[in-house]
């Protein structure tokens, strides 16, 4: 090991842009997962003959799978560590696509919707924790934007396969066609070094100099981070014990919660995993449901560039306000339209255009901010704990929202549904100004200390 350290040190800018480029594609691996049902379901449906509530069961395995997953990572990870988290993973996700691809009964694809979902859990909680402790300092705030970009990649990249396949009809293939990337993930695995903070944390230390000279190159800078590691090593998690005794950090993981819960309920993946038929109610055929769900696809991907800019300029509040605000207006005109009827080309390309509004506004704003915030606003001690809580709460709405939609289309109407919505979208602009802290240009530690002296949520990035 020695000598591949040595071999490797003379360029460790190519070991970490190799060891980033292959862990942030579990970020593609995610935005798979979200996209490739969208295509499916009319396909499925036909063939499996089953009901609306049964699609919706399909569709929500996945993230029921994710929430267990998810939960079980913060152990995993720590146990076994994060990269044989992230090859299990890999696994899963190939053995979960081809399972979906073969399914014989819907029941089965439910299972193994399920199976899927175990793996993007894992991956979800394990990918953005090993990018942060590999990268180096200066690059880790774009590392995480990165992987943020790659989700909504993989969406695009979903609903582009789902597309190609959509003239033949054939579901299977667009489902099993997704653990090709998984392959290429897997392979590219083995040449991952093991995170040097796990390996400290296992008191591996001359295993974790070896990877750290190896992705920094500079004996110098590798003597301090090993040193600054130890220092933060220190402060051990006490998540459980400190949520039950410490009224101010259960404040911080309520914080982390509600933001999670926005992020779902402002119907982002009603959109994800229904577009077609969405665009099918809107009047148009199966191709041009299929082109503009891509369109959708696209605009995410667009759009999500937009918080990269203005993030650390406008600050988070303010890009919330906005986005909040063009979701509810998208989804208010959605809603209204469908309610007066889309007859016309005229009125078709209106209904389509304010749809991709409410895409952009949440891929400028909650899409990536509410990640940000929800890692930004939990003290050091209770990190893990409080990521894992608010991580848990983004998949278990994700799931309600999936797992209610055409329920809802059927039951209040296509044009009520969508107002509820934008309702929730307006209310959010309310929570978002009572609770919601403005954390730019702040160090966490001032977080950490005016949430611990009782100050008022919003108040606590002041
Ligand atoms: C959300 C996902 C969503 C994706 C869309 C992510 O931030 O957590 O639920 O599907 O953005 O781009």
């Amino acid at each position: 090991m020695d000598v591949a350290a040595h071999r490797t040190q003379a360029n460790p800018k190519a070991a970490i842009v190799t060891t980033c480029v292959i862990a942030a594609l579990a970020g593609l691996m995610f935005g798979l997962d979200i996209g490739v049902i969208s295509g499916a379901t009319q396909f499925i449906q036909s063939d499996f003959k089953v009901s609306d509530r049964t699609i919706e069961w399909i569709v929500s395995a996945m993230m029921a799978g994710a929430a267990v997953g998810a939960l079980g990572a913060g152990w995993m990870s720590a146990t076994l560590g994060r990269k044989r988290s992230l090859v299990l993973a890999g696994v899963l996700f190939i053995a979960g696509s081809l399972f979906c691809a073969v399914a014989g009964s819907a029941t089965i694809l439910i299972v193994a919707r399920f199976v899927l979902g175990l793996a993007i859990g894992v991956a979800t909680f394990t990918a953005p924790l090993y990018l942060a402790e590999v990268a180096p300092e200066r690059v880790r705030g774009a590392m995480i934007s990165t992987y943020q970009l790659m989700i909504t990649t993989g969406i695009l990249l979903a609903f582009l396969s789902d597309t190609a396949f959509s003239s033949t009809g054939n579901w299977r293939w667009m489902l099993g066609v997704i653990a090709v990337p998984g392959v290429f993930f897997l392979l590219g695995l083995f040449y991952l070094p093991d995170s040097p903070r796990w390996l400290l944390m296992r008191g591996r230390r001359k295993d974790a100099e070896v990877v750290l000279v190896k992705l920094r190159g500079d004996q110098a800078i590798v003597k301090k981070e090993m040193d600054d590691i130890d220092e933060q090593l220190k402060t051990r998690q006490h998540g459980l014990s400190m949520f039950r005794e410490n009224p101010n950090f259960r404040r911080s993981v309520g914080l982390g919660v509600l933001l999670q819960a926005m992020q779902q309920f402002t119907g982002m993946n009603v959109v994800m995993y229904y577009a077609p038929r969405i665009f099918k109610d809107m009047g148009y055929d199966t191709q041009a449901q299929m082109w503009f769900t891509a369109a959708v696809g696209l605009t995410n991907v667009l759009a999500t560039l937009i918080a990269f800019a203005f993030v650390d300029r406008l600050g988070r509040k303010p890009i919330l306000y906005a986005g909040f605000t063009i979701m509810a207006l998208g989804l208010g005109i959605v809603g209204t339209m469908l309610g007066l009827g889309v007859d016309s080309r005229g009125e078709q390309y209106f209904t389509v255009a304010m749809l991709l509004l409410f895409i952009v506004g949440f891929a400028m704003s909650a899409g990536p901010l509410i990640w940000t915030l929800c890692s930004e606003v939990q003290p050091l001690k209770g990190r893990d704990f409080g990521i894992a809580c608010s991580t848990f709460t983004n998949w278990v709405t994700n799931m309600i929202v999936g797992a209610t939609f055409l329920t809802l289309l059927s039951g209040i109407g296509n044009a009520q549904t969508f107002w509820l919505y934008a309702a929730l979208n307006a209310l959010f602009i309310v929570i978002t100004f009572w609770w919601v802290p403005e954390t730019k240009n702040v160090t966490l530690e001032q977080i950490e200390r005016n949430l611990m002296s009782g100050k008022p949520l919003r108040k606590i990035g002041q």
